[in-house]
């Protein structure tokens, strides 16, 4: 596995594997991306399997954005584990690795950032002003330095996932984005990196979000279309959350296009939600299935 630290090294490192692969396959390399923050876990490497299984050139990109921060404690106190997260790196198959430096990403002089559209103005963007504008800037630059045929992204963060499909969409980009399931802890918890700087109290709290939303797509399984109902339910089994003083920021039933709320609920809608338990920001989200079993 290569280690790239600079924008030079990456292309130069790219192009060389990309020349080998194409001369054992004999045909165009298909490149593939994967974009972090690090402190990775079995979420991020669950992209990283389907990457591999998926595309013939494999780059992962390491890179604490500090432009999506809009709280610097929030930035200062994002796990960091570089050795930890090449080792996993390593193990999942990955050709090419490009760790960049903040100066090295954003030069002195640098001062364009691409403006996220209406699908941000909702939800995680609403709470964190700017954040989506830094995440689709540090995106374009990272799909512009690979080059990436493919590029993979979460469900767990939906709307993000959202607003890089519309992106390249909108700026005709050549890059295919694919969305993978959200890996969860065995309790339902989904896997993220601020997962670590929960409190074993907080911890244990914590998987009542997928306990909720799992209640509201069993309550939407059993033919429930009132979005009011069916958060209700879902709101119930997070009481005991509130009493502890933590905080639900948001919990709706949303379009999975527009991200438009829902009053009646339609088979493929989305239930996301954010939460904060303490100083610890949860967002998870479960897409509401009709039950087809039996037809
Ligand atoms: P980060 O939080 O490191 O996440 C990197 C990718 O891993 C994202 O696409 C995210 O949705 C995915 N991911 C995180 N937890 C997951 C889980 N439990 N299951 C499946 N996928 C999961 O998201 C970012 O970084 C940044 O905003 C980034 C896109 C890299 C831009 O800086």
């Amino acid at each position: 596995m290569e280690i790239a630290t600079t924008v030079a090294e990456v292309r130069e490192l790219r192009a060389i594997i990309a020349r080998r692969r194409w001369a054992a396959l004999q045909r165009r390399p298909i490149v593939g991306l994967v974009p972090t923050m690090g402190a990775l876990h079995e979420g991020h490497a669950s992209l990283m399997n389907a990457m591999v299984a998926e595309t013939d050139v494999r780059l992962c990109s390491i890179f604490l954005n500090p432009r999506q921060f809009e709280d610097s404690a929030d930035l200062s106190r994002y796990p960091h584990a570089l050795d930890r997260d090449l080792e996993l790196c390593r193990s999942a198959g990955i050709d090419l690795v490009f760790a960049p430096s903040a100066e090295e990403m954003y030069p002195r002089g640098f001062e364009t950032t691409v403006q996220a559209g209406p699908l941000s103005s909702r939800w995680e963007g609403e709470y964190r002003i700017g954040h989506y504008d830094g995440v689709l800037s540090v995106v374009l630059k990272l799909l512009n330095i690979t080059q990436a045929d493919v590029a993979y992204f979460g469900e767990k963060d939906f709307q993000q996932l959202r607003l890089v499909e519309r992106m390249t969409f909108d700026f005709d980009m050549e890059v295919h984005i694919l969305a993978v399931h959200t890996v969860r802890e065995a309790d339902g918890l989904a896997l993220s990196s601020r997962n670590a700087l929960l409190t074993e109290e907080q911890r244990q709290y914590a998987p009542q979000i997928y306990r909720a939303l799992k209640v509201a797509a069993d309550a939407f399984s059993a033919g429930e279309r009132d979005s009011q109902i069916i958060l209700g339910k879902a709101g119930h089994e997070l009481a005991a959350w509130s009493q502890q003083g933590f905080s639900v920021d948001y919990m709706q039933v949303v379009d999975p296009e527009t991200l438009a709320p829902r009053t009646t609920a339609q088979h493929g809608d989305r239930v996301l939600f954010a939460g904060q338990l303490g100083d610890v920001r949860l967002l998870d989200n479960i897409m509401l299935e009709e039950d087809l079993t039996g037809l």
